[in-house]
């Protein structure tokens, strides 16, 4: 098989990682490794044993295919010249900084027949993809995703950093139009959002409620779903799925907590979890060989190869960022003391009542 040519455009923290294991796939040929960093570009090339270059425009005519990873801001006028070139992409989420910008992206990807992926690497989390697999609709779905800061991705707030993960996946597991949109969140370190809490209603009766924080200390990134059939618990970093189910006992109404004598309710505090609620864990962390970042590029090549259309094609990359817009727009007009002429959005607080705790107590020293 003819090695296929790609290149990436943008090798900071992640796209040296898409450098990496493109440049170890048989079937690939690693043309290039673009940044206008250039001194970044040379590193990686030299690791990956391939040409650095500065501009994208250099390689063009080399390649049939690219990772974008460069940063979201840029996203768009990057992805948008090389799509007109006909060059096939793997953008990194998300796929633009608005909507309006991920529609032109998708429209040019069809008009030029070229393959548009986008970097929601989650769905390829084997915890997630087991979810998937289950008999499990979807009434009510809590997500969480929290991280310290990084010091990247300033460009965006925590919506488009974070919170896009759990809406594409949400939109994905729940498949339906969204009803309504509430949401709330704060600026903390002054640029954009950093902590944000939104509530989706569906057309058809599922809401979600997504929390995004990247000013926080414990790293978590969990959703838990529930339906009728049951509850399932992803937690993404440690690939587990929980799964509960009520025994058909519960089901059918046969138990009544007001009418039972003290000894079975004794028993029923006991036995809940086993006899009366199902439980079991899937550890989905040893299933595949290959890590997410490798099964989402070989989605990538061999879509490149096939004309297939991607497990997260440039559609859904354009629908989560649709709902993305709807959830920035709700919390920028969020009234935090219920009224217009009051703190209004992320970047404005009420009067604060006074401190939780006198930092010199904790022998803090605070910053000037
Ligand atoms: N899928 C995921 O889980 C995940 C994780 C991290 C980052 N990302 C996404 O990947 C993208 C990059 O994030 P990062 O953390 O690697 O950022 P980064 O700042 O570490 O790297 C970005 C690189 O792009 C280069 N660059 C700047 N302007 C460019 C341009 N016009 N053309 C080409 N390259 C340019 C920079 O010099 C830098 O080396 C962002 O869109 C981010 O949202 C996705």
């Amino acid at each position: 098989m003819t090695p296929l040519p790609v290149a990436v455009v943008g090798v900071g923290h992640l796209g040296k990682e898409h450098a990496r294991i493109l440049s170890s796939m048989p079937d690939v040929r690693l043309v290039a490794v673009v940044d206008p960093n250039l001194s970044q570009a040379e590193g990686v090339a030299m690791r990956c044993n391939t040409r650095a270059a500065g501009d994208y425009r250099a390689i063009l005519g080399s390649i049939k295919g690219a990772v974008v990873a460069a940063p979201t801001c840029h996203h768009h006028a990057v992805a948008r010249d090389l799509l007109q070139h006909g060059v096939g992409l793997l953008v990194e989420k998300p796929l633009a900084s608005s909507s309006e910008q991920a529609r032109d992206l998708v429209a040019l990807a069809k008009a030029n027949r070229a393959t548009l992926q986008v970097g929601h690497i989650e769905r390829f989390n084997p915890a997630f993809e087991e979810l998937r697999s289950r008999h499990l609709a979807p009434r009510y779905i809590v997500s969480e995703r929290y991280s310290g800061f990084s010091g990247r991705s300033t460009d965006v707030g925590v919506v488009l950093d974070l919170m896009i993960h759990d809406i594409d996946l949400v939109l994905s597991l729940v498949q339906s139009p969204v009803a309504s949109v509430e949401a709330m969140g704060v600026s903390i370190l002054g640029g954009n959002e950093d902590m944000v809490q939104a509530r989706v209603r569906f057309e058809n009766g599922c809401v979600a409620d997504l929390t995004a924080s990247r000013v926080h200390p414990e790293p978590l990134r969990r959703m838990r779903v529930w339906g009728a059939e049951g509850y399932a618990g992803v937690d993404f970093a440690k690939r587990t799925l929980n799964l509960m189910q009520p025994g058909e006992h519960l089901r059918q109404g046969r138990i009544d907590t007001r009418r039972l004598d003290p000894a079975t309710i004794m028993s029923l505090k006991t036995e809940l979890f086993g006899r009366h609620v199902h439980t079991t864990e899937v550890d989905c962390s040893t299933r595949h060989d290959r890590d997410q970042l490798t099964r989402e590029l070989d989605d990538f090549v061999g879509c490149l190869r096939t004309g297939d259309a991607p497990r997260v094609g440039g559609e859904a990359g354009a629908e989560a960022l649709e709902l993305a817009s709807r959830i920035l727009t709700s919390l920028g007009a969020h009234q935090w003391e219920g009224m217009i002429n009051g703190a209004v959005g992320p970047h404005q607080f009420p009067t604060i009542a006074g401190r939780l705790f006198a930092p010199a107590e904790r022998g803090i020293q605070e910053a000037a």
